[in-house]
């Protein structure tokens, strides 16, 4: 293609909107544009990208044998009813009606569909295992849309869905997809971690998330550099770090003292001179309609995922501050654990073994001193806490390291969820009806594109790597006026073609700074420029990623980038 005819919108400026480096970037270089929050047109560029992406994604995924469907993105209410996730999935979903007033949404997944097409049809252990899969938008009405492709409202997901007749069966299609998810996410160039996680609103149980280390990601995990144990923070468990003072000795007796406007424990901390982990955070939660107080060490986060598991509720929420009065006679900020006879108490390990510490007194402007978990109140201790900086890996004690990260795939074993609450049973080896056991696996197109952006980036743009960069090579004449170059240029663009290389011919009539600053900012992998060094028989061959530059005679410079350019999409 012939760069002055194609319409490559590049920005000299960073958008003031943009946060992120994927976010400026894919805007500087033309490849998107923002039409309303969190959505955006993919243009030409972009375009390419994420169709070389999907391309990949389609030859792992037929290759472990999964058959490619496209299943609507408009789905009746009825559904979604039928699973219980038309009430759960609450303003992440976006709901519509159609002319007869009936109950619509806009697909967010697509386990209920794949679920109904299967009940209807799957009669036998016979048929199974089956894994189907699909390259398909989604709509999502994010809470934050932002950071660009990252998080978006309407997104392009390869979904699928495996079916089998046991446990077992759904280990092995598990193992089939976390290697294809492997061989994917090295394909498109990424360095990438595989991480425990939870399993959400999908419910399920064993769950493996793909994620990419970056800034701009929005979750944290926890590794081991020791024993390569990995999470996501949300369900990663640890060793908390030791407190920053030793605990009162003896058995003492809870007394109360006045803190006047002290609420946040940093507050209580300041003004009892004792540090955060002396004290308890009290936290009066909501789980499935019953209130429930969590408390925590003071410097501890609650882990809303643990909490959820721990109660095994589907829907929690902090309590609002009307029922905190209501339950505990007091505002957030004086809230205890001691005396507290209505509601389910449930305590961090961490508080195990500790005593005489500092909580509410459940009387606005007043604290505890000498508080005893399981003494000075009755609790349950359950891992409700979130893994923080300083903790130790449970496995071998070695210093947890957090790192913020992209998710860019996740896989679950759904289990029994759809095929129990949808009917999906088919007939076993003895004829008796069974549930199928199912699994589910997603993978953000946008989010590897983001993502690679991300990790392959210098102050002049983006450097993709080959098998999902827009173009493999550009040719650039150094003066497009100038006949020689011109042919010369363009012969080598031919010869690229012939090679079958991605080319694109820079026949722009600009100054090379100019072109060398667009083609660096777009990301193409490689550039020949055919500039003064023609006289020689020499054309320049630039790599964009470390900007390395070779003379190579011009008869070889096509057959260069060719086979530099099979040796990176093998990296
Ligand atoms: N709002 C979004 N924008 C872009 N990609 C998304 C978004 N939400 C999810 N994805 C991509 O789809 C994949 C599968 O989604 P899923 O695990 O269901 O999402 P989540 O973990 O956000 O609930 C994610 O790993 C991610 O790559
Ligand atoms: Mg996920
Ligand atoms: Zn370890």
């Amino acid at each position: 293609m012939h760069w002055s005819n194609l319409f490559i919108p590049t920005l000299r400026e960073n958008p003031a909107e943009a946060e992120v480096v994927s976010h400026q970037l894919l805007l500087r270089a033309g490849y998107i544009r923002q039409l309303s929050a969190g959505i955006y047109s993919y243009l030409f560029l972009a375009q390419r990208s994420l169709l070389k992406i999907t391309q990949i994604v389609r030859e792992e995924m037929d290759a472990i044998g999964a058959q490619e469907m496209l299943l609507p993105a408009l789905h009746p209410a009825e559904l979604w009813q039928e699973s219980g996730r038309w009430n759960l999935m609450g303003d992440n979903m976006f709901r519509l009606k159609d002319r007869f007033g009936r109950d619509m949404c806009l697909g967010m997944t697509h386990e209920e569909v794949m679920t109904s097409i299967a009940r209807g049809e799957l009669r036998s252990y016979k048929q199974l295992p089956q894994i189907w899969y699909q390259i398909q938008n989604k709509f999502r009405d994010e809470p934050r849309p932002k950071s660009g492709l990252l998080r978006v409202r309407q997104f392009i997901m390869k979904d699928s869905y495996s079916f089998d007749l046991d446990a077992a069966g759904l280990d092995a299609s598990y193992q089939k997809h976390h290697n294809a998810y492997r061989r994917i996410f090295d394909r498109c160039g990424l360095d990438y971690l595989v991480v425990e996680a939870h399993s959400g609103a999908m419910g399920g149980s064993q769950s493996h998330e793909f994620m990419v280390a970056s800034d701009a990601g929005e979750d944290f995990v926890a590794l081991c550099r020791k024993c390569g144990y990995s999470a996501n923070l949300e369900k990663a468990v640890s060793r908390p770090s030791a407190p920053q003072t030793a605990d009162p000795a003896g058995d003492l007796a809870p007394e109360e003292f006045h803190t006047p406007g002290r609420k946040t424990i940093a507050d209580v901390a300041a003004f009892t001179e004792l540090p955060e982990t002396s004290q308890i955070k009290s936290l009066v939660m909501v789980a499935d309609g019953a209130p429930v107080l969590a408390v925590l060490r003071g410097d501890h986060q609650l882990s809303e995922t643990k909490f959820a598991g721990a109660m095994g509720a589907s829907d929690i929420r902090p309590a609002h501050p009307e029922e905190m009065r209501r339950w505990l006679g007091a505002d957030a900020g004086s809230l205890g654990p001691v005396g507290v006879k209505k509601l389910r108490i449930v305590a961090d390990c961490a508080l195990q073994g500790r005593h005489n510490m500092i909580a509410g007194a459940n009387r606005d402007d007043y604290h505890l001193r000498n508080v005893t978990s399981g003494e000075d109140f009755a609790a349950e201790f359950h891992d409700l806490r979130q893994a923080a900086a300083g903790d130790a890996c449970m496995t071998c004690g070695e210093l947890l390291e957090l790192r913020k990260t992209i998710e860019i795939g996740h896989i679950f074993k759904l289990g029994y969820k759809y095929s129990e609450s949808m009917g999906l049973r088919v007939l076993n080896t003895d004829g008796a009806e069974v549930p199928v056991i199912m699994g589910s696996y997603g993978i953000g197109i946008e989010r590897i594109l983001s993502a690679a952006v991300e990790q392959r980036h210098d102050a002049d743009g983006m450097a993709l790597p080959v098998s999902i960069a827009p173009f493999v090579v550009v040719v650039t004449p150094v003066n497009s006026a100038e006949p020689t170059q011109r042919r010369a240029a363009e012969e080598i663009y031919q010869t690229c073609l012939e090679l079958g290389l991605d080319a694109l011919l820079d026949d722009r009539d600009e100054r090379p700074g100019v072109k060398f600053k667009d083609a660096d900012l777009v990301g193409i992998p490689f550039r020949i420029t055919v500039g003064k060094k023609l006289a020689q028989g020499m054309v320049e061959l630039v790599e964009r990623r470390g900007k390395k530059s070779t003379d190579v005679p011009v008869a070889e410079a096509a057959a260069a980038v060719k086979s530099r350019a099979s040796d990176h999409s093998t990296t």
